[in-house]
C-alpha cells in the first residue's frame, strides 16, 4: 500500500489560530486527523470587532503550540508530514503573515513543498472534509467578510455570479448585535433573540431586492436597524427587531437563491444540481432551513459543511493543500501575503459608493 498524503495546515487570517493535519483514506476522500481552533473571541469582545494588532500579537503567542497540538493529536512524526499549507489570504495582512511565515519556515525546516491556500477556498470546498463532492456546484458563502454567490468549477477555478456591494452577511449579524447591546460576535446571539420575538414588527428594507442579479446589499438594512434601535425600550422591542431584521435577510436570501439557481443552470449543463452553503452565517438554524426547502423546490440537492467547519479552522486549509499536494501545484517561499485575493480573478471589484450593477 503506498504512502497516504499528510498535510499539515495552518490558518491565522483573522481571529482563530488553527492548525490541522489531513490525510486521504482508501477511497482518496480527506480524513481530518487532528483540527485545533483557538478563538480570540474574549480579546476582541471589549472593542466590538477584531483589533488587527492584538489578533496579530495573540497569532504570534499562540501558533507554535497550536501546530505542536495538531501534530501531537493526530499521532505522526514531524518527518512523516509531506507538505505544509498555510493561507496566505485574503484576510488581515499583520495576521496572515504569522500563518504564513511559520508555515514557509516549517516546510524548509523539514524540507518539504510548501502550498499557499486561499481562505476562501478552504471554505468553498469544506463539505469536501465529509462528504464526496463533484464538480460543478453552486456556492453559497455567507461568513464575516465574505458573502457571494459561485459556481464551482473545479480546484482553483470559480466563476462568481453574485457578490455584496457592501457589508458581509456576518457582519451585518454582528453590526445588528451590537446596535442591541450584544458582544462581538453577536450573530449566533441575534437567532436567540429572533426566536423570542415577533418578525413582523418592524418593516426592514431590503436592498436592491429588485435589481442586481444575485448580488447583495445588506447597508441599508443596517442603517435601517441603527435608526430603529435608538428608540427601543423595552426587551420584547429588542427580541422584535431581531426577529424582524431576521426575516428580512431570510427573503433576501431566498429571492436572490433563486436568481443564483437559474444563472447556475445557464452557465452550466448538468444532471445532478448541488448548493453548497458555507461560512459561518451558515450555521445559523432558520437560514438552514429556509435553504434546504428551497432546494427541495428546485431539485438541488443542499449541503452544509458539519458545524465544526462552518467558521474558520485548518481542516479546510490542509485539505485544499492535500488537493493541491497531488497536482504537485507548490508555491515559492517568497508566495506574498494577500490581503485580497478574489476566488474568481475575472470578477470586476463591486464595492463602494458608486457602483453599478
Ligand atoms: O466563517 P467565519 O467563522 O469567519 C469568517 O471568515 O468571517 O464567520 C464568522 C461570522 C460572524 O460574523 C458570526 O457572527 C457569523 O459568522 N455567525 C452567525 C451565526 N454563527 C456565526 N451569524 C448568524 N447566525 C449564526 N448562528
Ligand atoms: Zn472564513
Amino acid at each position: 500500500m503506498s504512502k497516504k498524503p499528510l498535510i499539515l495546515g495552518i490558518e491565522s487570517s483573522c481571529d482563530e489560530t488553527a492548525a490541522s493535519v489531513v490525510t486521504q483514506n482508501e477511497e482518496g476522500l480527506p480524513l481530518v486527523l487532528s483540527n485545533i481552533v483557538s478563538s480570540q473571541e474574549e480579546i476582541h469582545k471589549k472593542f466590538g470587532g477584531v483589533v488587527p494588532e492584538l489578533a496579530a500579537r495573540s497569532h504570534i503567542d499562540k501558533i507554535d503550540w497550536i501546530v505542536k497540538k495538531a501534530i501531537d493529536e493526530s499521532r505522526i512524526s514531524i518527518d512523516k508530514i509531506d507538505a505544509v499549507a498555510s493561507t496566505a489570504g485574503p484576510g488581515l495582512v499583520v495576521c496572515l503573515s504569522v500563518g504564513l511565515s511559520f508555515g514557509k519556515a516549517f516546510a524548509s525546516v523539514i524540507n518539504k513543498p510548501f502550498i499557499a491556500v486561499n481562505h476562501l477556498e478552504g471554505h468553498a470546498l469544506s463539505p469536501k472534509l465529509n462528504s464526496k463532492l463533484d464538480y460543478p456546484y453552486l456556492l453559497l458563502l455567507i461568513s464575516g467578510g465574505h458573502s457571494q454567490f459561485l459556481s464551482v468549477q473545479n480546484l482553483g477555478k470559480y466563476k462568481r455570479l453574485g457578490t455584496t456591494i457592501d457589508d458581509a452577511l456576518g457582519e451585518t449579524f454582528d453590526k445588528t448585535a451590537k446596535m442591541l447591546g450584544i458582544d462581538f460576535p453577536g450573530g449566533p446571539q441575534i437567532e436567540i433573540l429572533a426566536s423570542k420575538g415577533n418578525p413582523k414588527k418592524y418593516d426592514l428594507p431590503k436592498p436592491i431586492y429588485n435589481k442586481g442579479g444575485c448580488n447583495l446589499s445588506f447597508a441599508g438594512l443596517k442603517t435601517a436597524i441603527l435608526k430603529i434601535s435608538k428608540s427601543i425600550k423595552t426587551e420584547q422591542e429588542k427580541f422584535d427587531l431581531a426577529a424582524s431584521f431576521q426575516k428580512t435577510v431570510l427573503e433576501i436570501l431566498k429571492k436572490k437563491t433563486k436568481i443564483a439557481f437559474e444563472e447556475f443552470e445557464k452557465e452550466n449543463k448538468i444532471k445532478e444540481k448541488i448548493f453548497v452553503i458555507a461560512g459561518g452565517v451558515a450555521a445559523n438554524k432558520k437560514i438552514r432551513s429556509l435553504l434546504i426547502d428551497l432546494c427541495k423546490e428546485h431539485n438541488y440537492q443542499s449541503i452544509f459543511p458539519p458545524m465544526e467547519f462552518c467558521g474558520d479552522n485548518a481542516a479546510m486549509i490542509a485539505m485544499v493543500g492535500l488537493e493541491k499536494f497531488k497536482l504537485k501545484q507548490f508555491s515559492n517561499l517568497d508566495f506574498p501575503t494577500k490581503p485580497r485575493w478574489p476566488l474568481d480573478e475575472n470578477a470586476s471589484f463591486l464595492k463602494g459608493a458608486g457602483v453599478k450593477i
